[in-house]
């Protein structure tokens, strides 16, 4: 058996699209088990470019069946409306393909608003989240008060599940000074929706059991990075959801052993969305040159993303934070041109160096890079398939990030394009 989950090893967006894209088509069976619809991959097959952001990526491929896992937070008409879309652009996605978690919670449209009422608060610490009511429906199923996909198949007992979930947002509405929620109105979408759910819903655990019982390959589809997991993270700038490998199982309904090989996408510099501490931003030229070369803009929000160099500190962290075997490195050919190219080794807090992200949210805050510096490269990374295509000086590169980060580089990519990557190790050989 070899199972492989991907997940991200900075702030998001590292590129895993691509990656997840190449993998899912090996894999038979392809699994999100974190998150919701607060992520965007952009995958790009046979020159059609789709867009999902709560569906796993399988979908986009004939013969996978893609599954969305308990650890997920599940939008009832987010999801419908992307199956719609994507049906729109002649996809074949129905209930033979597509399974949704019984045990998944629901985000609902009291989710969003609160979320959207916190960020546009001056007297609440903005995080600058996506506004989808990810972190509120995470906090209502560790509160033990959630609605999860299975309550949509027993309406019966929707009014009183409601009615608790209310007695708590109500409370949280008075306090804030809002209008409370009607329950009756809260209902009548629910149950209105319910027949476009269930079809899909599953138990998944038991599905994924059974595939690994026929030898499937399943590929874990991260989504987000370690650097926003609610544990490990830059707290509390974070999303509400652990993006670490250990997910994977209990996001899932699988065993830690399941999962054997641990891919952590890695960008070739670093960005990040929303607020909190980025050591190695850049806030001059040379961080808008690498936005606006490396398209750094949010696919779910459309946001700018901020740029800086890459953080060799926070991902040897998040190496084993994230349990991650191996890295694909992405986007260098984003650093072609550049005269001088900067490592960040180390960290000064309060005149010590330090090699480590400290937990403290002020000491994030406080730390100062220490960086190595390197030449850059004449000529191009660009679609390079071979190491002997790279410049030596892009090869020393990705060695010290190597060595700096303790894990070994998979594969580099070295443009959008599939075929454009060298590969080094394919993740569902063992
Ligand atoms: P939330 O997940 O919407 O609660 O947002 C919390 C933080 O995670 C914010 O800084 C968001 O910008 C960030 N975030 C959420 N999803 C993604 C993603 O898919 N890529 C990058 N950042 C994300």
């Amino acid at each position: 058996m070899a199972n492989v989950a991907v997940i991200g090893s900075q702030w998001g967006d590292e590129g895993k699209g691509k990656i997840v894209d190449w993998l899912s088509e090996k894999a038979d069976v392809v699994v999100r088990f974190q998150g919701g619809h607060n992520a965007g991959h952009t995958l790009v097959v046979d020159g059609a470019v789709y867009k999902t952001s709560a569906l796993p990526s399988g979908v986009v491929r004939k013969g996978k069946v893609s599954v969305i896992g308990n650890g997920v937070v599940v939008d009832p008409w987010a999801f419908i409306d992307e199956i719609e879309r994507l049906r729109g652009q002649g996809l074949d996605i129905g209930p033979e393909n597509l399974k949704l978690a019984d045990n998944a919670p629901l985000i609902l449209p009291i989710h969003r608003n609160l979320d959207e009422m916190r960020e546009s608060s001056n007297s609440i610490r903005k995080i600058g989240t996506t506004k989808r009511g990810i972190g509120p429906a995470y906090e209502d199923k560790v509160g033990r008060r959630a609605l999860r996909v299975i309550d949509l198949a027993d309406p019966d007992t929707l009014e009183d599940k409601v009615a608790a979930l209310l007695d708590h947002h109500n409370a949280l509405c008075r306090g804030y000074g809002r209008e409370e929620l009607d329950g009756a109105d809260v209902v009548a979408k629910l149950k209105a929706i319910a027949p476009q759910i269930l079809p899909y819903m599953d138990r998944v655990w038991n599905y994924l059991h059974e595939a690994k019982l026929a030898g499937k390959k399943i590929l874990f589809e991260g989504a987000q990075g370690i650097l926003l997991d609610i544990d490990h993270g830059t707290y509390p700038y974070v999303t509400s959801s652990n993006m670490v490998a250990g997910q994977a199982a209990t996001g899932s309904g699988m065993g830690p052993r399941d999962v054997s090989y641990v891919l952590g996408i890695t960008k070739a510099y670093t960005t990040r969305v929303g607020e909190g501490p980025f050591p190695t931003e850049l806030l001059d030229d040379v961080g808008q040159y690498l936005g606006e070369k490396g398209h750094e803009f949010g696919v779910v929000t459309g946001r700018s993303r901020r740029c800086g160099w890459f953080d060799a500190v926070l991902v040897r962290q998040t190496v084993i934070t994230g349990g991650i075997d191996g890295i694909a490195l992405t986007k260098i050919d984003v650093l072609d041109g550049m005269k001088e190219i900067k490592i960040c080794t180390g960290y000064k807090l309060d005149g010590k160096v330090i090699d480590y992200l400290p937990a403290s949210a002020p000491e994030q805050a406080r730390v100062e890079p220490i960086y190595e510096s390197f030449e850059g490269w004449e000529g191009t990374t660009a679609g390079a398939r071979s190491w002997a295509e790279l410049p030596a000086q892009a090869v020393k590169y990705v060695r010290r990030i190597e060595e700096l980060i303790g894990a070994p580089v998979a594969s580099v990519s070295t443009s959008p394009e599939r075929e454009d990557t060298i590969l080094v190790k394919d993740p569902f050989q063992d």
